[in-house]
C-alpha cells in the first residue's frame, strides 16, 4: 500500500488523529500521546520518543464487515513477523490481538473499523510497539519492550519500514489465518481461564474465522467466547 507517513511531535492518541485528519492511506506516528488509548478503559503507557506509538488508515475493500477479524489475523502476523527478525525467543499472538513474548505483552493493537452496512469504509489501525523503554511505570500487568528483550536499541524508523512492508506482504498472502492460529499463544496444553462462571481449567482448540475463541473444558465440554468474554490466568 502506498502509505502517506506523517511523523508528529505529540497528539492525544494518534487514532483520534486519524479520525481527524486522516485522508487516503494514511500512517500517523507520533513521539509521545498524552492519552494513548489501550483497549477497554485503558491506557497505554509509552515513554516520549522510547517506543513506536502509530495508526493506520486503511479502506480494506475485499473484506466485509462479518470477515473484520482478518484485519486482526493480518496485523497480528505482521507484527509477530517483523519482530521475529529482531527477537530470539518465539513471538506469539495472545488472542485476540496481544503481542507477546513468553508471558509478556511487548504490544498492543487498537483496532476501530467504521463500517456501512456490510462494508468496513475506514480501518484505523493503533500500534503501540514497547521498543527502547528501559522500564514501565504503569500497573500494566507484565509488559516489555524490545530493549528488554535484546539488550539493544532498535532504530524506530527502520522497525515501522520493516512493518509497513511486512504487513503488504502478509495482506497479499492467503495464509494470515493459519499463520494467526499457527502463532497463538498457549494453544497447546491445557491453562487456566476465567470466565463469568469463575476459573476453569481447559485447552484451546481453535480460533473461528469470526475471531471467537474455541476452549474445551476439563468436563470435555465446548466453550465459545468473543473478545473479553474470557481471560487468561497465570
Ligand atoms: C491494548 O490495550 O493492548 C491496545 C493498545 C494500543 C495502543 C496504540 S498506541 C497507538 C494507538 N493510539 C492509541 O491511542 N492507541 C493505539
Amino acid at each position: 500500500m502506498d502509505f502517506k507517513v506523517v511523523h508528529i511531535d505529540e497528539t492525544d492518541s494518534t487514532n483520534h488523529w486519524l479520525k481527524a485528519h486522516g485522508e487516503g492511506t494514511m500512517v500517523v506516528v507520533a513521539d509521545y500521546q498524552t492519552a494513548g488509548k489501550g483497549c477497554g478503559s485503558n491506557s497505554w503507557e509509552s515513554e516520549r520518543g522510547r517506543n513506536l506509538t502509530f495508526s493506520m488508515l486503511i479502506h480494506p475493500d475485499r473484506i466485509t464487515a462479518k470477515e473484520q477479524f482478518h484485519i486482526t489475523e493480518v496485523v497480528s502476523v505482521a507484527l509477530c513477523r517483523t519482530l521475529q527478525s529482531y527477537i530470539y525467543n518465539k513471538v506469539e499472538i495472545k488472542w485476540p490481538n496481544d503481542i507477546y513474548v513468553g508471558d509478556r505483552k511487548i504490544c498492543g493493537i487498537l483496532i476501530e473499523n467504521r463500517l456501512q452496512g456490510n462494508v468496513i469504509v475506514d480501518s484505523i489501525i493503533g500500534i503501540g510497539l514497547n521498543v527502547n523503554q528501559l522500564a514501565f511505570l504503569s500497573d500494566a500487568p507484565n509488559p516489555v519492550s524490545m530493549y528488554q528483550l535484546t539488550g539493544q536499541e532498535a532504530d524506530r524508523e527502520a522497525l515501522l519500514a520493516d512493518f509497513l512492508q511486512t504487513f503488504d506482504e502478509v495482506m497479499a498472502s492467503e495464509t494470515a489465518a493459519q499463520d494467526y492460529r499457527q502463532r497463538l499463544y498457549r494453544s497447546s496444553g491445557s491453562y487456566t481461564f476465567e470466565d463469568a462462571g469463575g476459573r476453569f481449567e481447559g485447552t484451546i482448540t481453535g480460533v473461528e474465522a469470526d475471531g471467537h475463541l474455541l476452549i474445551r473444558d476439563e468436563t470435555g465440554r465446548m466453550r465459545r467466547y468473543a473478545f473479553k468474554e474470557v481471560s487468561f490466568k497465570v
